[in-house]
């Protein structure tokens, strides 16, 4: 009797434990809705306060460095092979190495891009990519405000604290048994289109390759080829990679009884566009003259190196670290300088 007692107490705790996983995985209301147009239109935004406040803890810049004088010598007199810094003072230039630490490589230091007993030296790849980064963090603010505003990028905004951002991809080859058998590349899970049943890679044809992405036709017949269902199929992939990078709906950016039509979209739509030429440019011009400085171990697959998508930045906040404005702490990388300067007023980028 007492063993019988015991089993079935036993296998109603099993029970109990099982369910208990099971629910884990859901999220319990209450929820709360964000009206996102006109009252009727139904364009709300769905939101779980107790996640939410998750995400936001998550996504607390870290404080900024105290500022220093931007008196005395500069540095491009005071060492041997500053290129972009040079006109920051020796104080300033110190500040931003110490911030670009913290940022990018916390736990390695400085000597994860220096040889600590010569510092101009350029030996390390990493340094050399370091360089191509301020560039691309000056450009992205100096020229791409339609999209990231006043509020700006800083290295941390992709790296936090990390060498190697988390939220990186290259040219997906895909798994090598489908092949041949995939012809619309898709049917695999995928974390770039957030799983769903779609072509698995839309990033690289449309934001390192700048293909057509509107697909909606404007005639009885469709015009072009990039105006069918199957290359719909590739936008829609690319809409899930946006939704699920900014941890937003598609109404966040449509309006979802006219999906082509801008007029009755919402404004964030727009930057969005801005947001898809900026992010060909980073990958095109900047991350692809990393090529050659980077180690294989360093790229993808198919010997590409890792590139940037909307999640890089945006790491499931509709703003990257909900708004929080690290640039105005660090003015040098809000602006190009030094060669990297030049080579845009030579009208070069
Ligand atoms: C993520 C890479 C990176 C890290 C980490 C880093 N630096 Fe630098 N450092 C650079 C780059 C890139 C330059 C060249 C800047 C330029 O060309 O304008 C540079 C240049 C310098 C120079 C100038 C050397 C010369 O004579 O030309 C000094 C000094 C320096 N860094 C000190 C430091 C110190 C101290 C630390 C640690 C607190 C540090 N750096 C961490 C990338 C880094
Ligand atoms: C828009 C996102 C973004 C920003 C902003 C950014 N990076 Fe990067 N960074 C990347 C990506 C993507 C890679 C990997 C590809 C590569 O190495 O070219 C990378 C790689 C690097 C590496 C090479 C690390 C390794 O171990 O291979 C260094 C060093 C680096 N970044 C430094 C910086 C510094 C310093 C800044 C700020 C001045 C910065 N990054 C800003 C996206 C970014
Ligand atoms: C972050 C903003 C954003 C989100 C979220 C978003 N879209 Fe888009 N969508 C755009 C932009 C911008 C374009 C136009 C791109 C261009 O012109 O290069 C577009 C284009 C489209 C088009 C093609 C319109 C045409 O004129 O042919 C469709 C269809 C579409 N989106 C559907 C969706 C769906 C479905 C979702 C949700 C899964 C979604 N979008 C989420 C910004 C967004
Ligand atoms: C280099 C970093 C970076 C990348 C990459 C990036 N974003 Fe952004 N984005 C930002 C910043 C910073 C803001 C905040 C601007 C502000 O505060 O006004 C922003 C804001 C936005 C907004 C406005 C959101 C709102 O509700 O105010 C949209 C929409 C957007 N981004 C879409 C995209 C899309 C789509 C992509 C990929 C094609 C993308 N972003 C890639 C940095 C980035």
């Amino acid at each position: 009797m007492i063993n019988d007692d015991n089993r079935r107490f036993r296998s109603l705790t099993v029970a109990l434990l099982l369910l208990g996983l099971i629910l884990a995985g859901c999220e319990h209301p209450p929820v709360d809705t964000v009206q996102r147009g006109y009252r009727g239109l139904g364009m709300e935004a769905v939101v779980n306060p107790r996640i939410l406040a998750d995400k936001v803890a998550a996504n607390i810049p870290p404080d900024p460095l105290p500022a220093v004088s931007s008196a005395g010598p500069k540095a491009a007199e005071v060492y041997q092979n500053v290129q972009i810094l040079g006109d920051l003072s020796v104080a300033e230039f110190t500040r931003l190495m110490a911030s670009i630490t913290a940022w990018v490589s916390p736990e390695q230091g400085c000597a994860y891009c220096h040889d600590q007993a010569n510092f101009a030296d350029d030996s390390l790849y990493t340094k050399r990519v370091a360089r191509v980064m301020i560039a691309m963090t000056q450009r992205t603010n100096e020229d791409w405000q339609a999209h990231v505003g006043d509020t700006g990028v800083t290295c941390y905004t992709c790296h936090r604290g990390l060498p190697v951002p988390a939220e990186v991809w290259a040219t997906d080859p895909g798994p090598r048994h489908v092949k041949g058998l995939a012809p619309a590349q898709q049917n695999i899970a995928s974390a770039a289109v957030a799983y769903a049943s779609l072509p698995y890679d839309p990033l690289t044809p449309l934001l390192y390759d700048d293909n057509e992405i509107r697909v909606i036709s404007e005639s009885a017949l469709p015009q072009g080829s990039r105006k069918s269902i199957k290359q719909t199929e590739w936008t829609y992939s690319l809409m899930m990679h946006f939704s699920d990078s900014l941890g937003v709906g598609c109404t966040h950016c449509h309006n979802s009884r006219s999906f082509f039509a801008w007029d009755q979209s919402p404004p964030e739509r727009t930057k969005a566009w801005h947001a898809i030429r900026q992010v060909r440019e980073i990958n095109k011009v900047f991350i692809d003259s990393t090529a050659d400085i980077l180690p294989a171990s360093r790229k993808g697959p198919l010997g590409d190196p890792l590139k940037v998508s909307c999640k890089t930045c945006h790491q499931g906040a509709y703003r990257p670290l909900y708004g929080a404005n690290m640039l105005k702490d660090y003015p040098s990388l809000a602006k190009l300088s030094g060669k990297a300067r030049a080579a845009k007023d030579a009208g070069g980028n």
